[in-house]
């Protein structure tokens, strides 16, 4: 295990546009690695390489709670989305935070996987948020640009605003 350091907004390092992996290394496979060591223990369901300080169009995702649906995303686009989903979201860079966001239901992803090649990824309500979310990140954008009204909740408001505001 290699828990690296989650870097805390505002980090200037969170607001840059990530460069685009070129192809897979031995020191790019340690990331991967560390990143979801890092993410496991911090009990995320997403972490994008800038929130280590590393600029590259790399990110994980893992919505499951037993941890059985790693998901490694290289120099992803979102392709298409659909719908609408209305609902909290968070992010390790901003710790014991929320803030209410809308986000398409439906999103599709090409990107590379951890062995390069390309794949499409398909994701729903709250794997299209994870998706979206870190690929956001990628760009140098977090969701508190997005958060309703700007505000942010902390996580012991939530579970009262989601009741308030009738949120699943
Ligand atoms: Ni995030």
């Amino acid at each position: 295990m290699a828990i690296r350091n989650i870097r805390v907004y505002p980090d200037d390092v969170l607001e840059k546009p990530c460069k685009p992996v070129k192809e897979m290394t031995d020191k790019l496979r340690t990331l991967i690695n560390d990143m979801f060591d890092t993410m496991y223990d911090a009990d995320g369901v997403g972490l994008a390489a800038p929130q280590v300080g590393i600029l590259k169009r790399l990110a994980i995702v893992d919505v499951t709670e037993d941890h059985s649906d790693p998901i490694v995303m290289i120099n992803p686009e979102v392709i298409e989305t659909s719908g609408e989903q209305r609902g909290f979201e968070g992010c390790l860079s901003v710790p014991e935070k929320a803030g209410i966001v809308t986000r398409p239901n439906y999103v599709k992803v090409r990107c590379f996987d951890s062995e390069m090649n390309e794949i499409e990824i398909e994701g729903e309500e709250l794997l299209a948020r994870a998706l979206i979310h870190e690929i956001d990140h990628l760009n140098g954008h977090m969701y508190v640009e997005q958060a309703e009204d700007g505000i942010l909740y902390d996580n012991d408001e939530v579970k009262e605003v989601m009741e308030r505001e009738g949120l699943q």
